[in-house]
């Protein structure tokens, strides 16, 4: 039995992960969330705690006697991994022995001198948002990233045809989190979860195979993605999806420049 606790527990990707551990039914699981925890469904094995990360010494205390951190923060919102950095803090002054970070974008100092054991889980792209619009996860919601083989509609890199995508499937990574948990030897800094590694050039293959007709490709040009000119935005080649986000949020924005697609060498 480990005492877990994880912060950003009230998003997505957390429900998944809090549904396999508490399925497990061996851990004792904090879950640390900003909103009040009354608005959350009452979980065998799991007592909410309500923090906004700013204050390290109530960080700390929340820490103590916890085991292992797992952080899904989703980075874009924490400028500069400040609470993220924040928690790593509190982390080491609690005691706590593991840390899996949050990784897109933030900035992991903190970890990397401490005596802290951490992770990078690193698990690619989820595969579930290849089945758009089938609903293959429980919380999180799917939709057509880059490659849509609902409407055979893609969005690809003139120079990223030989690059290599990293996926894996929802259900793969929590079991794979849930069994790190267990684990007795110490993490590798960088988990590198795979289930499949893929070209782009393959998975385009791979959908005019399935669909019998070619991919609809609206093809980036390099220095557009660099400069994060995302034309994408204003195409009808995605429909209702780039309506969708054709008037993206400034948060939407800063996530999609910080962002970069977890390609393996
Ligand atoms: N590999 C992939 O294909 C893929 C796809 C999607 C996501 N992800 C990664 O998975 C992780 C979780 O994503 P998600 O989709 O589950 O996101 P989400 O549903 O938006 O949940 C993010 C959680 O982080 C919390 N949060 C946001 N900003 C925060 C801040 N400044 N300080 C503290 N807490 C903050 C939110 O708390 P509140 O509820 O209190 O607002 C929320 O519970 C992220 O690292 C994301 O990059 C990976």
């Amino acid at each position: 039995m480990v005492r877990i606790a994880i912060a950003g527990a009230s998003g997505q990707l957390s429900k998944e992960i809090l549904d396999g551990l508490v399925e497990t039914d061996k851990h004792e699981i904090i879950g640390l969330v900003r909103k009040d925890p009354k608005s959350l469904p009452e979980t065998r094995g799991v007592r909410w705690a309500q923090t906004n990360y700013k204050d390290r010494s109530q960080l700390v205390h929340l820490l103590r006697g916890v085991h292992t951190v797992l952080c899904f923060f989703i980075s874009h919102k924490d400028a500069g991994g400040v609470d993220q950095k924040r928690l790593i803090d509190a982390a080491i002054e609690a005691g706590v022995q593991r840390y899996a970070a949050s990784e897109c974008g933030s900035k992991l100092e903190s970890v990397r001198d401490a005596v802290l054991e951490y992770t990078l889980f690193h698990p690619g792209l989820f595969m579930n948002y290849l089945g758009y619009p089938r609903q293959t996860t429980k919380h999180i919601t799917l939709f057509p990233l880059l490659f849509d083989f609902d409407g055979m509609r893609a969005i690809v890199g003139e120079q990223s045809l030989d690059a290599k995508i990293a996926y894996s499937t929802v259900e793969d990574i929590v079991g794979v989190v849930a069994r790190a948990v267990e684990y007795e030897g110490e993490w590798p800094r960088v988990g590198g979860i795979t289930g499949s590694q893929v070209t782009v050039a393959q998975l385009l293959e791979l959908g005019k195979k399935i669909r019998g007709r070619p991919f609809d490709i609206e093809w980036v040009k390099e220095e557009d993605a660099q400069a994060g000119r995302a034309r994408v935005y204003d195409t009808k080649v995605f429909g209702g999806f780039a309506q969708a986000i054709s008037v993206p949020s400034n948060d939407t924005i800063s996530g999609f420049e910080n962002y970069r697609l977890p390609v393996t060498e």
